[in-house]
C-alpha cells in the first residue's frame, strides 16, 4: 500500500531537519546522568571532541555552546575588535556578522564569485585594508564554498579565512571538508542543524596556537580541574563549553554519521 502523501500546512511545517539514524543516545546520556559530572573536566567532552576531530579530519575540535561562541571564540583569538574590520559574504545570515559586530568591529560585506558562494577574489582585493583581520567564509545551506581563488589574496595580506560552516556539517570540496579549508571552523549544532546537540558548537583548527587560546577563552581560563581560573590574565575569559549530556547525544549523532558514511 502507498503511505499517504504528506500535505503541508503551517500546522505541517516541511520538515527540513536532518535526523540521523539513531544509536543509543538514550544510554549514552544515562550514563552521563549516573557519573554525575554534567561539564567540566569530563571524559564524554573530550570523547565528544575526538569523535569530531576524527570524523572531520582536523588536528583539534572544541566543543562550545553554540556556533555564535565558535565565531565569538575564534574572533576573540584573531583580536577581532574596535578598529578592525572582517570580510564577511553578501550570502551571510545575521548570526554571521553578529559575533563581528559583538567584538566591536565592523562586517565588510564582500560579493560572491559568479555561480559559486566563495569570496570574490576581486571584492577581497578592492575591500582589503590595513584593518582588515579575518575574511569569513560561508558554505551556505551546506553547499560548498570555495575558498582557493580569495585565499591567493588574502595570503598575500596576512588575513586568514574562517569558515562559518554551521551549516555544512560533511560537506566536501576537492575531498576536503568545509571547516577545515581556512585557519578555523566554526560550527553549530543547533536543533536545525546536520549534527545536533538541541544548542551547541564546536571548532575545528589544526593550528596548535590557536586551538590553546580557543579552549583557553572558552573554558574560563582553561578549567581542566587541575588548572584554575583567568588569574594574572591579561584578557578576560568566557565560559562557553559544550557540557556533557550535549556531548554525549551529539558524540553518539557524531559517530552514526561515520557509521553511514562508511557503508
Ligand atoms: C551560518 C550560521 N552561522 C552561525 C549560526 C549561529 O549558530 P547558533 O545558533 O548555534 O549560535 C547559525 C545558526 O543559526 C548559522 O546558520
Amino acid at each position: 500500500m502507498q503511505p499517504e502523501p504528506v500535505r503541508y500546512s503551517r500546522s505541517h511545517s516541511v520538515p527540513d531537519r536532518y535526523a540521523p539514524p539513531l544509536r543509543d543516545e538514550a544510554a549514552a546520556i544515562k550514563e552521563v546522568l549516573a557519573s554525575g559530572i554534567l561539564s567540566g573536566g569530563a571524559q564524554v567532552v573530550a570523547d565528544y571532541e575526538a569523535a569530531l576531530a576524527d570524523r572531520f579530519g582536523a588536528a583539534h575540535a572544541i566543543a562550545v555552546s553554540s556556533g555564535t561562541s565558535a565565531l565569538h571564540a575564534v574572533l576573540h583569538v584573531l583580536r577581532v575588535g574596535p578598529g578592525t574590520e572582517v570580510m564577511v559574504p553578501a550570502t551571510a545570515p545575521l548570526p554571521t556578522a553578529f559575533p563581528i559586530l559583538t567584538a566591536g568591529a565592523a562586517p565588510v560585506i564582500v560579493d560572491v564569485a559568479d555561480g559559486t558562494l566563495g569570496l570574490d577574489p576581486d571584492d577581497v582585493a578592492r575591500k582589503l585594508t590595513a584593518r582588515t583581520v579575518a575574511a569569513l567564509s560561508l558554505p551556505l545551506w551546506g553547499y560548498p564554498a570555495a575558498v582557493t581563488p580569495a585565499a591567493q589574496v588574502l595570503t598575500e595580506a596576512g588575513v586568514p579565512i574562517i569558515e562559518d560552516a554551521a551549516q555544512a556539517h560533511g560537506t566536501r570540496i576537492g575531498g576536503r571538508r568545509a571547516g577545515t579549508l581556512g585557519l578555523a571552523g566554526c560550527f553549530s549544532t543547533h536543533d536545525r542543524k546536520l549534527l545536533s546537540t538541541g544548542e551547541g558548537g564546536f571548532i575545528l583548527t589544526n593550528d596548535d596556537a590557536i586551538a590553546e587560546k580557543a579552549q583557553t577563552y572558552t573554558r574560563l581560563g582553561h578549567l581542566t580541574g587541575r588548572q584554575h581560573g583567568a588569574q594574572g590574565r591579561s584578557r578576560p575569559e568566557h565560559r562557553m563549553r559544550c557540557g556533557s549530556t550535549a556531548s554525549a547525544l551529539s558524540g553518539e549523532a557524531a559517530r552514526a554519521v561515520g557509521v553511514r558514511e562508511a557503508q
